[in-house]
């Protein structure tokens, strides 16, 4: 009570609250100040701008037809009256190119900003005070003082429109979405191997040909079956050169810079079905249907001159229609084994001194980049490019983790963050149960909360080469605006919260709280999004001779309930409170339970096997992979056996020998350990050529009690879990010793031949 009176005694006093309670606005805005009072825009306001300055007469009708939009009130232009808008375009230090100043009080609303990025920001920050859709309500904004600008200049959102062709309808609303949420690049997918998007007007049958394919849209991506020469090729479609312009125009108006991806050498199926004479084996193909690429090329061929001219003819009419200073030329997943076979790119090999395929790559990347160059343009392509040596002044995109844009920024080149985990929104946002059909993965909402897109190994000098991060989403399992907007909200919400707003500022609790307007704003118009992630993280952790489990989930505040006894949790079942502790082999089920209900479609499961090693320590003579760490340290000691998904469960080493000795911590009787390790021929993991087992009292002189052969041939590519084991007379031992022999390097036929192999273990299991 007392306190309650004196927070409205400082209201009356001082007039001003140091609050930003009442200010929604994602992404966080670096600095709000509130004060008492609202600026209600009606009939009467006006916008005061400087109308011979084109830029801010583009931006103010963007924030007039928004207001118009909402309420159907015509704004009226630089009356000088009362109630006004004032928007300038003046210098202002310290909020950079993108930054704004947006001060309300109850009479005018004044915006300032060094450029009309800054002007259009300021816009979408009313716009999310405002009602979403037209509405009879009052337009009534809260007074406060608003100086804001982004952490990031890279704030990309991408779109594969190859493996589905989107509406320039369903693009705009795309376009619409990133800037409401002040994200400013958008990277449009327009060639793939499943189709080619752009009109190029040199080159009619790119779009003619390449743009269609026989629909099998109702058959999962992978399992499509191709096209017979008699198909009719239905599905596709593809942008005009007038559609271009007018989507660039609409992006430009909101600040978003659309950067063009235009890929090369490899995924260009599409465009050997127009022009087969573009690839080495100059052979005729039909348009993908899907996944299925026996027989198909769909690399450009690298010792062909007339490739080259055809590449910069192309881009040439790409470069008319984009402005971006970025032109992206793909790079990514080439399969060298045609220019392997090709005599006209083994030339190109022999005649520029060569290495091999990769350099040929990299051959083919600068050859392009020179000419990007010529027309004052930079290159941006995937981290491949960093193979058989980068262009010279190529932007790396770094999307096989963070590996390739730690390398390319200690190179001093540009980079992009967009690892898979958390930057694929094609992957899981929850469930998988209950969830629209992804092609994998799992990056919720948190992950991409919590994502840095500066990584740990990069020292002061080489940050500044990070431009920021992007968002993918590849389509092979989207077809429709509805699961478009599905797998991006709100999850773009959280990345842009993460490029723009102050690191130091990032409160995940908070972040929630301002994300339900954004939910009433998609309500409102109707578009798709996900409510949460409900999904309960069972961790166990092994240390101290105990197995200790800890349940979690991402939705602030909710309740877990549990059960040990293989019943799924109801709203009456034990309500965690403290980390479990289990001593006997158990299936433990957990669930989240919001306003009595719970929430999942299935409870996170997770069985435990109780073992004499459970709970003991485990150290390793060759350090475990950062990458695959599984729970922890004693991960191999946890009661929880691997299963086929590579990144839970299993500690990996690459090319290395696993081995692992256990302290039971006092002398126990045992008869059996065995430790399982998995094959996974498509990830380079490899069954070890055997594993030893050995026992000791002292930790000193061990005895050997079995060694168990591996018998199956890592040609095999169907994921294998297998146990080794050694079963033998009563020991009575305190250390055992495992050691599982990597076969080192992939065996040959495989595509990481002669490269290090993976071995992956999982519990060792002590009886
Ligand atoms: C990619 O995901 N292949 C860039
Ligand atoms: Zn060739």
């Amino acid at each position: 009570m007392k306190k309650l009176f004196l927070i409205a005694l400082t209201l009356v006093i001082n007039n001003i609250v140091f609050s930003q309670e009442n200010i929604a606005i994602i992404p966080k805005p670096v600095s709000v100040v509130m004060h008492n009072g609202n600026f209600v825009i009606d009939a009467k306001t006006t916008v005061l701008f400087d109308v011979y300055n084109k830029e801010l007469a583009n931006a103010i009708q963007f924030f007039s037809s928004s207001i118009k939009e909402i309420s159907g009130i015509e704004l009226r232009k630089n009356l000088h009256q009362e109630k006004s808008i004032s928007f300038q375009i003046k210098q202002i230090p310290n909020i950079g190119n993108e930054g704004y100043q947006l001060k309300i009080t109850s009479t005018n609303i004044t915006i300032t900003a060094n450029s009309k990025a800054g002007i259009i920001y300021a816009i979408q920050s009313i716009l999310q005070l405002l009602p979403g859709v037209r509405t009879n309500a009052i337009l009534k904004l809260p007074c406060v003082v608003i100086e804001d600008y982004p952490r990031f200049e890279w704030r990309g959102m991408h779109l594969d429109v190859s493996r589905h062709f989107f509406s320039p309808e369903i693009i705009k609303e795309y376009i619409n979405l990133m800037a409401r949420y002040k994200m400013n690049i958008f990277h449009w997918h327009l060639v793939d191997d499943q189709g080619w998007r752009i009109e190029i007007k040199k080159y009619p049958k790119l779009t003619s040909v390449g743009a269609w394919r026989v629909d099998y849209t109702n058959i999962v991506w992978g399992n499509r079956p191709q096209a017979k020469p008699n198909d009719d090729a239905t599905y596709g479609g593809y942008y005009t050169q007038e559609q271009i312009k007018e989507i660039v125009a609409y992006a430009a108006q909101r600040n978003i810079t659309i950067v063009p991806e235009i890929e090369m050498p490899g995924h260009v199926a599409s465009a050997i079905a127009a022009y087969p004479e573009l690839s080495c084996s100059q052979k005729f193909q039909l348009p993908l249907t899907g996944g299925n690429y026996t027989n198909i090329s769909s690399n450009y061929c690298a010792g062909n001159d007339s490739v080259f001219v055809f590449l910069q003819n192309v881009l040439t009419e790409v470069m008319q229609l984009f402005p971006s200073k970025y032109i992206h030329v793909g790079g990514d997943e080439v399969d060298k084994t045609p220019w392997k076979n090709c005599i006209k790119c083994q030339n190109r090999i022999k005649k520029e001194g060569l290495k091999n395929e990769e350099e040929l790559q990299s051959y083919f990347m600068k050859r392009i980049e020179k000419f990007i160059i010529s027309k004052n343009r930079k290159m941006i392509g995937w981290d491949e490019i960093l193979e058989g040596g980068l262009a010279p002044e190529a932007t790396v995109m770094s999307w096989r983790g963070e590996t390739g844009g730690i390398e390319a920024a200690k190179q001093k080149h540009n980079v992009v963050m967009t690892p898979g985990a958390p930057c694929y929104f094609d992957h899981y946002q929850t469930g998988p149960e209950g969830e629209p059909l992804a092609i994998g993965g799992m990056n919720t909402l948190k992950n991409v909360y919590d994502y840095e897109p500066i990584p740990k190994e990069l020292n002061n000098e080489n940050q500044k080469y990070v431009l920021g991060a992007q968002a993918n989403l590849w389509t092979e399992f989207i077809t429709t605006a509805e699961h478009v907007e599905y797998m991006v909200l709100p999850r773009m919400l959280a990345l842009s919260e993460v490029l723009w707003s102050k690191k130091d500022a990032k409160d995940w609790i908070d972040f929630n709280k301002r994300l339900q307007p954004s939910f009433k704003y998609f309500d409102q118009k109707g578009f798709h999004y996900n409510k949460g992630n409900y999904n309960v993280t069972i961790k166990p952790v092994s240390k101290n001779n105990q197995l200790v489990v800890t349940l979690s989930s991402e939705i602030p505040g909710a309740t877990i309930v549990y059960t040990t006894n293989g019943t799924d949790p109801n709203i009456g079942s034990n309500i965690y409170t403290n980390p479990i502790t289990i001593s006997t082999s158990l299936t433990l089920k957990a669930a989240v339970v919001v306003n009595n209900k719970v929430m999942n479609i299935k409870p996170a499961e997770q069985k435990f096997v109780i073992h004499k090693a459970v709970g003991k320590n485990v150290t390793y003579q060759y350090p475990i992979s950062k990458y695959y760490t599984a729970d922890g340290n004693n991960s191999l000691t946890d009661g929880i056996t691997g299963t086929f998904a590579v990144n839970k469960y299993w500690h990996g080493i690459n090319g290395n020998d696993l081995i692992a000795t256990i302290d039971l911590t006092e002398i126990k009787s045992i008869t059996n350990i065995s430790i399982n390790c998995l094959q996974k021929y498509a990830d380079w993991i490899f069954l070890p050529r055997s594993v030893l087992f050995e026992v000791s009292e002292n930790g000193v002189n061990y005895t050997t009690v079995g060694k168990d052969v591996n018998n199956i041939s890592s040609s095999i590519k169907e994921p294998t879990i297998k146990t080794f084991s050694a079963t033998f007379h009563q020991e009575n031992v305190r250390y055992i010793r495992v050691s599982a022999y990597n076969i080192k390097e992939c065996p040959k036929g495989h595509p990481g031949e002669g490269k290090p192999a993976w071995l992956f273990a999982d519990e060792i299991m002590v009886n």
